[in-house]
């Protein structure tokens, strides 16, 4: 039997928690008197929290010491845990439990890979974790997407060959960390901005059943 690795990043892919970290760094960056479009909120995604902090004070050329730098993720930290304190399984996004359910009667892996180090709180309030046959998250790797080490471990874990993993992403990032592994990348969100991806779906409400008997197949 074939086995694939699946592995689904998080935030924008599982859930719809991509707002809520838009929202505590827009948040935290007006305070400090800087703001930032939507397009450049595109290279925050999948970014780690440290590098998504040094992203928005080099595009305004502001500098922070080291005790008011980790001030302020922790305080974007806050916010974000605040607006994910009351999570329930209505925030997971469209079609993510019949893609699961899927793959799970089909006996393939299932991999979480996300830079968030909030990942496994979160996946518990979805009450999702059960079906993981692996987690990494950003409390395990030490480099951050676009690096590829967050999908090198799940395909670890599973003892799978790289070329057997497959990656669901929504972030330019995640799509370029894929790559970069040698494993399928497959973009969910908008195919102009995610277009580095090999195939792209605007959400799995889109993707069909066959597409993934295709994927396992490959
Ligand atoms: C990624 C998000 O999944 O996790 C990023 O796309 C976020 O926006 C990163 O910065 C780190 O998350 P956290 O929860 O550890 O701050
Ligand atoms: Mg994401």
């Amino acid at each position: 039997m074939k086995r694939k690795c699946f592995i689904f990043d998080l935030d924008g892919v599982i859930v719809d928690t991509a707002k809520y970290h838009y929202q505590a760094w827009k948040s935290l960056a007006n305070e400090l008197g800087i703001d930032f479009s939507v397009e450049q909120n595109e290279q925050l995604k999948g970014v780690s929290r440290v590098d998504s902090l040094k992203k928005i004070l080099k595009w305004s050329g502001r500098t922070l010491d080291p005790i008011e730098f980790q001030n302020k993720m922790n305080q974007k930290n806050a916010n974000y845990i605040e607006y994910i304190s009351g999570m329930n399984t209505s925030e997971l996004l469209p079609d993510v439990d019949r893609v699961l359910k899927y793959l799970t009667n089909k006996e393939q892996f299932i991999t979480l890979g996300s830079a968030s180090k909030n990942a496994r709180p979160i996946l518990d309030k979805v009450k999702i974790t059960g079906l993981f046959d692996a987690i990494v998250d950003g409390n395990d790797v030490s480099k951050a997407k676009p690096n590829p080490e967050v999908f090198l471990r799940a395909a670890q874990q599973t003892k799978s060959k790289t070329k057997n993993c497959i990656v669901f992403e929504d972030s330019v990032a995640g799509i370029q960390a894929a790559n970069k592994a040698g494993m399928t990348s497959v973009g969910i969100g908008d195919p102009k901005i995610l277009h580095e991806a090999q195939y792209n779906f605007q959400n799995f409400k889109v993707m069909s059943n066959d597409f993934l008997e295709q994927l396992i197949k490959k």
